[in-house]
Parts: C-alpha cells; structure tokens; sequence
C-alpha cells in the first residue's frame, strides 16, 4: 500500500533566472521538502496562470503572475489555495477565486520589516542627500559639496500617511531617533495609535506640520492622487516627500513641479504612476530625489520572509488547516472548502502514520530494512 502525495504545489516561474536560479535565493522551500510535499516549478513562465498551467496542482504558490477567471476555466477541482508570496493582490481577481472556492494568502509578517526598513532608508538617504553627493564623487565634483548640506532626522516630525502594518514597524525602527511621529489614516482606531505613541491628524495636518512624509497607506480609489498638488504645496519647503506604497498615490507630475521649483526640499521613491518610469521622465535627472525600480525593500530577510509566510500557508492546507493570512474570508467556512480541507488533513493523516510506520506493517516492509 502507498499513501498519495499529501498535496500538489506547483510554485510560478518567474522566481527563476535564465540559468534556472531563485532569483530571490532560499524562499524556504525546503520546508516543504522537510515535510515530505511534493513541489515543482511551472513549466512556462507567464503573466497570467492558466487554467493548463494550474491543473492538478491543489496549491499555487506565486509572486507575479495573474490570477483570473481563466485560471480556472473547465478545471473540475482547481487549486483550493494561491498563495502570494508579497501583499499586493492587485493582480488577483478575488471575486474569480471566491467563485471557486480558492483560499488566496498574503504575507503580510514577511514583507513587515523590509518595507520599514526601506523607508528608513530612504528617508536617512533622501535627508543625506545620497543621490547627490554620490554623483559629486563618480563625477569629479569633489569641491561642490558644501552646497548640499544635509538634514538630521533626531527630533524631527515625521508624517505618515497609513499606520498599518509595515507602517507600525517603522514607527519603532524611528524610536532611537526621538522623532515625533503623527499619522493620517482614516480606518486606524485611537487605540492603535496610542499603543503605538503616534498622533491621528487628517491628512492635510500631517502635509503642513512633518518634516518628512512617508506614504505607506493601500492604493485604492480613496487614496489614489491622495497626495495632489493642493497637499505638496502645504508642505513645509525644507519637508521631504517619499513613497514606499504605490506610485498612483501620489500625483507624480505635482510632485515633480514641486521638487523642480524647490516647493519641498527632496524625494525619495520606491514606486512610480509608471513602473518601469518613461527614459524620459524628469524625475530621473533631479538630483534631489533619491529613486529605488520598487525593490528597495528586496532582501535575504523578505525572501525567507515572504517565502516562509507562504510556504506556511501551504503546510497549513496540507495539514487541513485554513491558513493565516487569507484576504478572500468569504470562502472560509464554505462546506466545498471544509470538505477539500478535510480531505487533505485524512491524507496527511495517513501519510504520518505511513512515514512513521506505526500501526502499518505493509509500509515498514516498503520502505526496506
Ligand atoms: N515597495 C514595496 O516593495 C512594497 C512592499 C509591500 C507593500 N507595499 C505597499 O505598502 C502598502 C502598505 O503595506 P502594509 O503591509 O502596511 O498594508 P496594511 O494594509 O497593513 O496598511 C495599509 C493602511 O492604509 C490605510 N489606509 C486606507 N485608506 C487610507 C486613506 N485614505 N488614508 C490613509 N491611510 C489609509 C489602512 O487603514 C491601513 O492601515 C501596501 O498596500 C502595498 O501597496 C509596498
């Protein structure tokens, strides 16, 4: 007698390089190894899954391709999880996943800390000016860098446009600075920020009274052009601007004017309205901003960050459990779900007590001496 495999998990292609490497190093696929589940990579790399590309597979673990209503159609029994290793969803349709009754996951515990990390960054960086005197030294222009003195982060105010997670994360990383911290985020409750010794303003008191002003709110119909050329002109001129959210959120061509004709001080961007930006796009020549192909964040530490988060929510259906991290609840509780879930965890079953032979001589004989 022979257990079937536990679940099938196909993981998308765009995490190889040409040479067939992880270009984001050790995703802790191991751990997958380690609990005896059977993986492997797509065999084409595409932006949009497919429903040939998925067949078969109970779980999906991706960072860029699209999820459609196409990933699923004919498919009998399509994946019962996706699971994004990143936090944005955009490319998701949530509504075609909950129609099939497919759990979607984020990693929201992976990418936390390299986000804040990376607005720590670019705010030290743009207060530093970074991008300039870097060109000072690769162009010779030594003699030229009393004319960018800098600005010190200790016992400024520092704006911040979302207090969610990673926002939360940066408010300690900020601690040793004694900065003053104040947020505009509509949906955050007095008591998080209390906890998290932060002021609520609305977001024109954050624009007028920050020293710097960290975008880190979700992009959605509400927030996008949130920060338009009647907010970065309430800015005060030595304020720098930085955005490591999404691009749309703030109006990239106020923006531009606004650095352009010294209205605020500096930028710093890890996203762009146009991602790549145009070769063209001014942005690119101004040596006040300090710019990042939204990767900043790219670490070791997000890699087995995001990869362990979502690698879990596999283990956690191959175990018939519902994962952590869902952002399609509605399918939670589902009896399809329940029924698949729970089909699983008798196969898990039987497999534990395969692996380790006890109550099973069939299987001790199997395995050899
Ligand atoms: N640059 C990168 O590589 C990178 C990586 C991860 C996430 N992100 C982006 O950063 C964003 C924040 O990530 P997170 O993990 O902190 O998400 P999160 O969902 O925990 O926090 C988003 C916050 O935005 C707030 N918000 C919603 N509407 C708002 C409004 N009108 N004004 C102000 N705040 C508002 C929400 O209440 C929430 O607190 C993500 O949505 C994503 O777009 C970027």
């Amino acid at each position: 007698m022979t257990a079937g495999p536990r679940i099938t998990v196909g993981v998308s292609r765009d995490f190889l390089d040409d040479h067939g490497r992880n270009v984001w190093g050790d995703i802790r696929l191991g751990e997958l190894d380690a609990a005896g589940i059977a993986w492997h990579y797509l065999p084409r790399d595409t932006g949009e899954l497919l429903a040939a590309d998925v067949a078969g597979l109970d779980a999906v673990l991706f960072a860029a391709p699209a999820v459609t209503e196409r990933t699923f159609a004919g498919l009998d029994r399509p994946p019962l999880l996706f699971a994004r290793f990143g936090v944005g969803y955009d490319a998701v349709d949530l509504d075609a996943c909950t129609r099939h009754d497919a759990l979607v996951t984020i990693t929201p515990d992976g990418a936390r800390r390299p986000v804040a990390t990376a607005a720590l960054t670019l705010l030290l960086a743009t207060l530093h000016n970074v991008t300039a005197k870097d060109r000072l030294v690769r162009e010779g222009r030594w003699a030229e860098k009393d004319r960018w003195m800098g600005r010190g982060l200790t016992g400024r105010r520092i704006g911040l446009i979302g207090l969610g997670n990673t926002a939360g994360d940066l408010v300690g990383l900020l601690r040793p600075f004694d900065v003053e911290v104040i947020a505009s985020d509509p949906y955050c409750t007095q008591e998080t920020a209390r906890r998290l010794g932060v002021r609520l303003a609305d977001v024109d008191t954050v624009m007028a009274e920050a020293d710097a002003v960290i975008v880190m709110c979700v992009l959605t119909e509400e927030t996008r052009h949130l920060i338009d050329a009647r907010r970065l002109a309430l800015m005060r001129p030595t304020a720098v601007l930085l955005n490591v959210a999404r691009g749309p959120i703030v109006d990239e061509a106020a923006l531009i004017e606004a650095l352009r004709s010294g209205r605020i001080r500096a930028a710093g961007l890890d996203v762009f309205e146009t991602e790549p930006p145009e070769p063209g796009n001014p942005l690119l020549h101004l040596d006040n901003v300090v710019l990042s192909p939204h990767a900043l964040a790219w670490t070791d530490e997000m890699s087995a960050g995001n990869g362990g988060s979502a690698v879990q929510a596999v283990l956690d259906v191959a175990a018939g459990r519902v994962p952590r991290f869902v952002v399609n609840r509605d399918v939670v509780g589902r009896p399809a779900l329940a029924d698949r879930l729970g089909a699983l965890a008798a196969r898990a079953e039987i497999r534990t007590v395969l692996d380790t032979g006890a109550g099973e001589p069939a299987a001790r004989a199997e395995g050899g001496s």
